[in-house]
């Protein structure tokens, strides 16, 4: 696991822009590999789980309850985006949760992230909005939109 938290980590530090503040720490995701309702996967650049010590291009976690499951993170290393890599993480996750038992996978969103391309063309639609949920680096308040897709 540890393995897999170093792989995690190396593409959190390149993938995430700063100013939104969506990046994870360490410690954050170490914490939640640990739980038991934490599932992740991990691609390399080809698209399929890295053999042993070959670097992860894309990682996605998430957090499972009864009959549904929420995506936590999903990213994909900044030269290695526009080929599919995170379709083919929501369709590994949304297969994985489906063998889990769960009917509907959630994700929350800052609203007008370039993400909900990706998010829609994967059958996700958006079913909710938080206001001023989120904080951005200038501290403006920016509202969250739910999504769901159905499995
Ligand atoms: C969002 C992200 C995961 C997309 O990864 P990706 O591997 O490039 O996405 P895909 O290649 O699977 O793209 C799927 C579709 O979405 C579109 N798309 C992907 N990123 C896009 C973007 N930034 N703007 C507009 N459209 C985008 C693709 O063109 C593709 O559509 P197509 O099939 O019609 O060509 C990646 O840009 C990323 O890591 N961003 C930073 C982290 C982040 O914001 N994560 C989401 C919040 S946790």
């Amino acid at each position: 696991m540890i393995d897999d938290l170093d792989r995690i980590m190396a593409v959190m530090q390149d993938a995430f822009d700063p100013h939104w503040g969506e990046a994870w720490n360490r410690r954050q995701v170490e914490s939640s590999l640990v739980t038991p309702t934490t599932h992740y996967r991990l691609l390399d650049a080809t698209g399929e789980t890295p053999a042993e010590g070959v670097d992860a291009a894309a990682f996605a976690m998430v957090r499972a309850a009864p009959g549904e499951e929420e995506l936590l993170l999903i990213a994909v290393h900044p030269d290695l985006r526009g080929r599919g890599l995170a379709g083919r993480l929501i369709e590994r996750l949304s297969e994985d949760a489906r063998a889990r038992g769960a009917e509907r996978l959630f994700l929350e969103m800052r609203e007008n992230n370039p993400a909900e391309t990706v998010y829609r063309r994967y059958g996700f639609e958006p079913i909710g909005r938080r206001p001023k949920y989120y904080t951005d680096g200038n501290g403006d308040k920016i509202d969250a939109i739910t999504f769901a897709k159905s499995l």
